[in-house]
């Protein structure tokens, strides 16, 4: 393929890829954006491969990786389960990392490459490849530990070692120190060692950044790593002198910028806090334990209860959670829904921004299931309605509904905002057991008066709702 076919199946990429982030903003237009994603990912891979860049004698060895990391991938998307997708995110996030950093070693010690700069024009290439080494190692390093968290080989707590702060400016002296030996350094030998130690430092940094942050926190920590993935590939291709690559980096890394100051937003925390690590465990230390413990008795409910009460209800709240997607139950939910509103209840659903393991995650289940769009609503256009509705059902919530984040100012998950389900005349919590959620902290709505536990499994309780509706 000539340059500039290969430059023209460029640009076409490019605006395939605008097209597809346009397309994602909207459920009614996300499946057209996917499709956009694809083609534009398929031509983007194509002119690289056929292009000018690759030889005759490089190509078998490219099409060989495209194969094994393609059944890789495909074995991978058809094995895994939704609850595991955030998992699968972090881990290739990690993997964006890891290629930024072995193109920059590899370009480092690629004469070819470092022979065709001169002058300022060099200077500017080894800034790149010290600085894309570094982002690569971070990302890499902090996605790893992500997946560890998100997938639970690693502790959910934050990690916090003394003096964390200064830990980190220390390293960061050290990668700017090291930075300026590396571009002083004339030759390959002599550059290796400034460049192998801010790799530790940022290896090192990236996982005490990522280790340091609460489990309420991980949602922003996700969607800040994919945006540095994204900041990785921008700089793979400056180290590669890729245009598309620069584009497509650009365009992921800010859009993950964006997700998490709109993340942060909904979770009531400063980006930079976040960041910083241990959020809430250091200016408002926990009280002792038993003090968070709620007091009172819960009343459990069976089935025939909760069918009871949705047939009396005139309007109903359902608000979906991570056990929803862990007990599949989005397609009986919507069979319920489907059954009530023939008989003229109004019911809606409520999302909340971080319900969940990942963004967006229960907008998917739901358009899984066919639930129509014009019925589910974000939080905040719902939250003031809960006083006016009969029945909140939360099936398999437990952090987005808990009022300690409103009443209790020394909880880990203070100040983050969650839907008040607790103001509806009766609210059902549907769970299989007392046990807390992802940030591990007691739920007090499971004592109030007005609340009911439905417990079991989402997916077997809702069923078994539905035949008692229908009876
Ligand atoms: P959680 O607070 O994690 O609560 C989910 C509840 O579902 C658990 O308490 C669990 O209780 C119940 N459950 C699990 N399996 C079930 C099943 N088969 N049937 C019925 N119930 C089941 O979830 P949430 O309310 O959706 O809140 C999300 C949390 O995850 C937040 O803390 C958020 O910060 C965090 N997080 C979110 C993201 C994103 S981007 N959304 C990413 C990482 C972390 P039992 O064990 O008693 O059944």
């Amino acid at each position: 393929m000539s340059s500039s076919l290969a430059t023209v199946a460029y640009i076409g990429a490019t605006i395939l890829f605008i097209l597809s982030l346009g397309g994602l903003s909207n459920q009614t237009t996300a499946l057209r954006g996917n499709l956009y994603g694809m083609v534009g990912m398929t031509l983007a891979v194509l002119a690289t491969v056929f292009g000018p860049q690759v030889t005759s004698a490089g190509l078998p060895w490219i099409i060989g990786a495209m194969v094994i990391g393609g059944s890789i991938g495909l074995y991978a998307a058809r094995t895994v389960q939704m609850t595991q997708m955030p998992e699968l995110v972090a881990l290739m996030h990690s993997m964006v990392g890891l290629a930024a950093m072995l193109v920059g070693f590899s370009t480092f010690i690629d004469p070819a490459a470092s022979a065709s700069f001169a002058g300022p024009a060099k200077t500017i290439h080894e800034l790149e490849i010290y600085i894309g080494v570094f982002i690569g190692a971070v990302t890499f390093a902090g996605s790893v530990i992500a997946f560890g968290k998100l997938s639970g080989r690693v502790t959910g707590s934050p990690v916090l070692l003394p003096g964390r702060h200064w830990l980190n400016l220390m390293g960061l002296l050290v990668v700017i120190y090291f930075g300026s030996v590396f571009m002083q350094a004339h030759d390959v030998q002599a550059g290796m060692l400034p460049v192998i130690v801010m790799t530790i430092v940022a290896l090192l940094f990236g996982v005490h950044m990522v280790m340091a942050i609460g489990g309420a926190d991980m949602p922003v920590v996700v969607s800040m790593l994919n945006s540095y993935s994204g900041w990785a590939a921008a700089a793979t291709g400056f180290m590669l002198s890729n245009d598309l690559l620069i584009v497509v980096g650009a365009l992921v890394g800010s859009s993950g910028a964006i997700l998490s100051y709109i993340m942060c937003n909904a979770m009531n925390r400063s980006f930079i806090s976040v960041i910083a690590g241990g959020f809430g465990t250091t200016s408002t230390p926990k009280p002792a334990a038993g003090a968070v413990q709620p007091a009172g008795e819960v009343t459990p409910v069976t089935a025939l209860e909760t069918a009871e009460l949705l047939r009396e209800a005139k309007s109903v709240i359902i608000v979906p959670g991570y056990g929803m997607a862990v007990a599949q139950a989005q397609h009986t939910v919507f069979e319920i829904t489907k059954f009530l509103r023939e008989k003229g209840v109004n019911v809606r659903f409520g999302i909340h921004p971080v319900a969940g393991r990942m963004p967006g995650h229960m907008n998917v289940l739901l358009a899984e299931a066919k639930v129509p769009y014009d019925i589910v609503f974000e939080m905040d256009e719902l939250n003031d309605d809960f006083p006016d509705t009969d029945v909140s059902m939360v099936i398999g919530a437990n952090d987005i509904v808990n009022p300690s984040a409103q009443d209790d100012p020394s909880s880990p998950i203070a100040g983050m905002p969650v839907l008040e389900v607790w103001k509806a005349k009766t609210s059902i919590v549907m769970k299989r057991s007392m046990a807390s959620g992802y940030a591990g902290v007691d739920n007090p709505l499971f004592y109030k008066e007005n609340n009911r536990m439905l417990f079991g499994d989402a997916k077997k309780m809702l069923d078994e709702v539905l035949t008692a509706l229908k009876a």
